[in-house]
């Protein structure tokens, strides 16, 4: 707990100084992203990812993204590559992850990996967080800034919600843009696919020029923290909802009768940007919540995999695998 309270930081340079500040102290402070919130800490310092995962009552086997200011300095951190410059420079800044073999001499506190010999890393497009990261001038580690299981902050308000007090600030610059978190690509071995997000599949595969493997809800092990059930509201959520039944409320996509629409043009991206925003406005209705089918391609893949998990039981680790592109290829990452 922040005995303090949790200040409210402008995304004006004072408030980037003052960020800046409290994360050279160790401290946690939420910062807009183009994707989702994160919740960061300096990623060197083990006791302020230790409060990382407190803040989040994450399960500390769960690893971090490092987020870095450029290219050139994710290289500090981790084993470049040539698949990794191509995907650099058709993707960075952006809402692309890579995940790298570390390299020796790194600095990364073991808590960022959870013990793994890879880092995950991001160079973020928003204007505040790359401004944050030049002020602060090493390597942030940022979850998504929610409580642990819950659906992911695309606002200011969302990130109060869950997290007052437990955090030292947050750097509010309004609604994320893409409003999905990153793809992420594992690149330590053959190109793979470890989470669909806000860079679409497709595109990756073009700019690589082959296919990535997809992770399966059976490659568990390989990949820490796997509890399938995430993102998810209080009410239970049923998906490929053509209509409701009893007293639930209507999440639309595209020209139907609903209580909410994700895009009434059915625009893919429009969707992404307002899932998280729309779920959390549905749960304050406290009636169960039926989602329309979206389709499976481009960001509906990432919209599909979020809206899953959102729908997976939530008493056990292993709720029902859930299909991915031709059915198989499925995530398991949790968040
Ligand atoms: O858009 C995003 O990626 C947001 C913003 C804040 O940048 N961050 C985010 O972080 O979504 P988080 O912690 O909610 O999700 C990170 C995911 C987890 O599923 C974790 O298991 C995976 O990245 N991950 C991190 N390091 C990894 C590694 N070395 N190998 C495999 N997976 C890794
Ligand atoms: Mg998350």
């Amino acid at each position: 707990m922040n005995p303090n309270g949790t200040l409210d930081l402008a995304a004006d340079p004072g408030g980037i100084a003052q960020a800046a500040d409290l994360l050279r102290q160790g401290l946690l402070v939420a910062f807009a992203t183009e994707t989702v919130y994160g919740l960061g800490g300096d990623a060197r310092n083990t006791e302020a990812v230790a409060s990382i995962y407190a803040a989040k009552g994450r399960p500390s086997f769960n690893p971090l993204i490092a987020h870095v200011a450029s290219a050139e300095a994710a290289q500090r951190y981790v084993e470049w590559s040539k698949r990794a410059e191509t995907l650099a420079a058709a993707f960075w800044p952006g809402p692309l992850t890579m995940v790298l073999p570390l390299r020796e001499g790194h600095g990364i506190s073991p808590l960022v990996t959870a013990g793994l010999e890879t880092l995950a890393v991001r160079v973020p497009a928003h204007g505040t967080a790359r401004a944050l990261l030049s002020a602060f001038d090493g390597p942030v580690a940022a979850p998504s800034a929610n409580p642990s299981g819950q659906i992911s902050p695309t606002t200011a308000e969302h990130v109060r919600a869950g997290l007052d007090g437990r955090i030292a600030a947050i750097l509010d610059d309004g609604p994320c843009g893409v409003g999905l978190e990153s793809t992420i690509v594992g690149l330590s071995g053959e190109p793979a696919l470890l989470r669909p997000g806000g860079v679409a599949l497709e595109q990756i595969e073009v700019v690589l020029n082959t296919q990535l493997h997809l992770h399966q809800t059976t490659d568990v092990l390989t990949a820490p923290g796997q509890l399938q059930s995430h993102y998810a509201p209080d009410a239970p959520v049923r998906l490929n909802a053509a209509s409701t039944q009893g007293d639930e409320v209507l999440l639309g996509f595209g020209p139907v009768q609903c209580d909410l629409n994700l895009s009434e043009t059915g625009d893919l991206t429009e969707a992404a940007a307002n899932l998280f925003s729309a779920l959390h406005r549905l749960n304050t209705t406290g009636h169960p919540i039926a989602v329309s089918p979206i389709p499976d391609h481009g960001l509906g893949a990432a919209i599909n995999d979020r809206l899953r998990r959102a729908a997976a039981p939530r008493d056990s680790g292993s709720g029902a695998p859930s299909a991915g592109r031709q059915g198989q290829r499925v995530n398991t990452q949790r968040g």
